[in-house]
């Protein structure tokens, strides 16, 4: 593969480890016993049956039976790369991060790339979002920053995430259509549900049908803090930007390639890499004081919602750039496990309600997908910071404890792992202030629902109009059912009279017949005014 330059870093000498020597060896059984024959059963004459007792036979077919694991429930299809992330200069104003104050320090990364609604065996270049998930395996524990490629998302409360993935995944009677956009059920959960209306136009958008991986921006979402070693926080966006440049593919190459070619967007990663053409992103920042979340006209908790970057510069703080290929797809990019939850000291979680339901599904899902609690010993998961706890027992688990008590606090189990405290880089979470009664309601703040989808179709040129007209024709005219496309129709009036018009014309659809038909849609314009360039004067 190609150079790297990397090999002295502290997870490629991990992996390295937990490589297999392919030099002179002999076929074994998995007990180490050395077979002799692996072409023919162990039969009772030449042409008699199979013997139970032969045992390689026996191993060899067992071990191939087994060789699959779910798929990922989400974001199925994927490939990845290693690589390193260095930061410019020291970030300790803003945070306690450790690897986010060293300019010299190079911190691991492993990135994995996906779409969202295929499956595992599903064509790179289908109209979809695209995850962008980064595992740092910083000295302090491992930091995942599990994004996408679009800034927004389809829902604000986590709780809605099997119905929007059950409306995006096949229809559960034929299982059609295999990744996608273009069905009913899609269609119906996106029109009854009007928070879905800004990260439908990012979709129909040329942001949906990427030209590369390496052409791709990734945003973290969710508001997070950056909280620095005097316990003061900010409100934090995440931002990749490629140093290639965003770049798009347009509706009828992707089509096209999807047929041709539907490991387009994994070969393209693949060849870069091996040809030493690295790709490389710049992580960005938007900082929000605390005091000034309260001036936008949006919530910040809201993940349907962005940080506008005329409001709010995005501050390029440090690069990471992908330069190995993985050994073993299986072992690295089917088996990486990220999560929001893997936080590092001085970057915490907000209250948003979608991302508080991310940072209890990960974890939850990998226990079914990777065969139990223990996946974090997987080589590609594993930290490069030193873990050490009670945790016990479980399927696969491969560390052998050696204390004799497993408990905290003990007094005679040959030791115990001591408690951090913040000086000496214990994770203590922001001591948030929060007031409230329990209740099952949407907060006020997030009611408008239009503003933002409204301002990214005013920022797009005329050849980008066009091809989210096209879109939504496109997608809307394999609808079958006539209420579901009046109902699309009426939400665009929302967003904007042109576009709905548009789109109604090439779907058979009448304005005013859908809007007499379906009446006023519930999301409300923004709250401080209505105004679509908010402003933190
Ligand atoms: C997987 C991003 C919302 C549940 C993923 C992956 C990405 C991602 C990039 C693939 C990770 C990989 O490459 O292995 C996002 C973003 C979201 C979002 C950016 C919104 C801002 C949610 C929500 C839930 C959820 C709300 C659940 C409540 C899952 C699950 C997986 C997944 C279960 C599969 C994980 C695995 O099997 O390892 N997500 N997601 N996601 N996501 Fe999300």
């Amino acid at each position: 593969s190609a150079p790297t330059g990397a090999e002295t870093d502290k997870k490629d000498a991990q992996l390295a480890h937990h490589r297999e020597n392919a030099g002179e060896a002999y076929l074994t059984t998995d007990q180490g016993i050395r077979v002799s024959n692996t072409d023919n059963s162990l039969k009772l004459g030449e042409r008699g049956p199979t013997l139970l007792e032969d045992f390689h036979f026996r191993e060899k077919i067992t071990r191939f039976d087994h060789e699959r694991i779910p798929e990922r429930v989400v974001h199925a299809r994927g490939s990845a790369a290693h690589g390193y992330f260095q930061v410019y200069e020291s970030l300790a104003d803003l945070t306690r991060a450790k690897f986010l104050q060293d300019p010299s320090r190079k911190t691991p990364v492993f990135l994995r790339f996906s779409t969202v609604a295929g499956s595992r065996g599903s064509a790179d270049t289908v109209r979809d979002v695209r995850g962008f998930a980064v595992k740092f395996y910083t000295d302090e524990g491992n930091f995942d920053l599990v994004g996408n490629n679009i800034p927004v998302f389809f829902i604000q409360d986590g709780i809605k995430f099997p119905d929007v993935i059950h409306a995006a995944k096949p229809e559960p009677d034929h299982e059609m259509p295999q990744a996608g956009t273009a069905h009913d059920s899609f269609w119906d959960f996106a029109s009854l549900q009007t928070e879905t209306t800004h990260m439908l136009m990012w979709a129909m958008s040329d942001r949906a049908i990427p030209r590369s991986y390496r052409m791709m921006e990734g945003f973290g979402v969710h508001t997070f803090r950056l909280v620095n070693a005097h316990g003061r926080s900010r409100f934090v966006k995440f931002h990749w930007k490629p140093l290639l440049g965003v770049h798009s593919l347009v509706w009828d190459e992707a089509q096209k390639l999807a047929g041709k070619d539907s490991d387009f967007h994994r070969r393209d990663l693949w060849e870069a890499i091996e040809k030493g053409n690295f790709p490389e992103w710049e992580l960005g920042l938007q900082i929000v004081e605390e005091e000034d979340a309260e001036k936008l006209n949006f919530d910040l908790l809201d993940a349907t919602k962005l940080i506008p970057e005329e409001l709010v510069p995005v501050r390029r703080v440090g690069k990471l750039t992908l330069n190995r290929n993985p050994d073993n797809f299986f072992a690295e990019t089917e088996q990486v496990a990220f999560c929001v939850s893997n936080l590092v000291p001085g970057i915490d979680v907000t209250d948003d309600p979608l991302m508080q339901a991310r940072l209890f599904s990960y974890l939850d899902t990998q226990i079914t997908r990777l065969g139990g609690p223990n996946f974090a010993q997987i080589p590609i998961n594993k930290p490069v910071a030193p873990v050490d706890n009670h945790q016990q027992d479980g399927f696969h688990q491969h560390r052998i404890p050696t204390r004799k008590a497993n408990y905290t606090p003990n007094s005679i189990g040959g030791g115990c792992p001591h408690l951090a405290n913040l000086a000496n880089g214990g994770y203590v979470h922001y001591p948030e202030r929060v007031e409230g009664e329990k209740i099952r309601k949407r907060a006020e703040t997030f009611a408008d629902h239009f503003s933002q989808a409204r301002l990214f179709w005013v920022s797009m040129s005329a050849p980008e109009k066009e091809h989210i007209v096209k879109a939504f024709r496109f997608e809307l005219g394999k609808v079958e059912r006539e209420e579901i496309r009046q109902r699309m129709i009426v939400n665009l009036t929302e967003v904007d009279a042109q576009l709905a018009k548009l789109v109604a014309d090439g779907i058979g659809v009448d304005v005013q017949t859908a809007l007499k038909t379906v009446g006023r849609r519930p999301g409300k314009p923004a709250v401080a005014g209505s105004s679509t360039s908010p402003s933190l004067s």
